[in-house]
């Protein structure tokens, strides 16, 4: 695939044994974790949390005075911001800048994949709670927002390790019949992503929920999961309405399963598909902001 020359001369760079180093978790997000199920005094804690992080507070308040939103008056304080645009949104702000942005080594183009895999991930939260909230509670629709912001959380660690040799990977457009980004990862690093990630959030010591999520989106849909099959079938639609990039533009090979478990008709998917459609303006206008 592609040049030999990078893909040979990195080959042996990167492979999962057991002295393998993984990235520590950053403040931002391990803060975040500890405050995750206090509901009661989550608005308060995930304020006190932003304000600590004045780069995350500067680009929130650029963010809630945006024509995006054309709230009538400016928005001054974090505690505003939280009132206006929602708990939900803030915390995936603060989520998303504290893994996507600080994992990045600040060179140009590894930056812009970054970003379009925070892209994608993002489109893939708002399309797992759409698609979750239609099952479930309000409350576990925004926890299926996290799964599908952080599936793909895997291939950060590659972006970190491999730097060079990922960004030449994952940057190839996959739209024929190559091999999926999965087994291209198996292939040079001896892990794809899904694995990975699970072992990652494991250590990072995310839900167990959340864990099985990034660990099966690729795998076979199982009854005894339908969060999973919610994810997988988000992460499908927004790959197809290419709503940013996590190195594949094609569906999930086992496209109809997830489907099946949700009991996702035609006409849902249509709406789904519709919907997606309907949000890559604003998400990538929304990105535009913030990154
Ligand atoms: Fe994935
Ligand atoms: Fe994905």
């Amino acid at each position: 695939m592609g040049n030999p020359t990078i893909a040979a001369s990195l080959k042996s760079s990167f492979r999962i044994d057991c002295n393998f180093d993984l990235p520590t978790i950053p403040v931002m997000m391990s803060r975040i974790l500890r405050v995750l199920d206090d509901e009661t005094a989550s608005a308060r804690k995930m304020e006190e949390l932003i304000l600590h992080d004045q780069s995350l507070s500067a680009r929130i308040l650029k963010f809630a005075n945006s024509p995006l939103y054309a709230f009538r008056s400016e928005v001054k304080t974090i505690s505003h911001a939280i009132t206006l645009l929602g708990l939900n949104l803030v915390r995936s702000l603060a989520i998303g800048m504290s893994i996507f942005n600080s994992f990045t080594r600040g060179a140009r183009s590894e930056a812009a994949h970054l970003n379009n895999l925070w892209m994608h991930s993002y489109g893939v939260g708002v399309l797992s709670q759409k698609i979750w909230g239609r099952r479930s509670t309000r409350k576990d629709a925004e926890f299926a927002f996290l799964c599908g912001l952080l599936h793909d959380l895997g291939k950060v660690v590659y972006f970190k390790k491999a730097t060079t040799h990922y960004s030449y990977v994952f940057a190839q457009d996959r739209s024929g019949e190559q091999p999926c980004i999965s087994t291209v990862e198996q292939e040079y690093y001896g892990i794809s992503h899904a694995p990975l990630g699970a072992i990652l959030a494991e250590r990072w010591g995310f839900p167990a929920a959340l864990c099985t999520v990034i660990r099966r989106h690729h795998s076979a849909p199982d009854q005894n999961a339908p969060i999973v099959a919610a994810v997988s079938l988000a992460d499908s639609i927004v790959r197809q309405a290419g709503i940013g990039y996590d190195g594949d533009r094609r569906a999930n090979p086992e496209e109809t399963g997830p489907q099946a478990v949700l009991n996702c008709g035609e006409e849902e998917l249509e709406q789904l598909r519709s919907f997606a459609e309907a949000r890559r303006k604003e998400i990538e206008d929304f990105f535009r902001l913030v990154s």
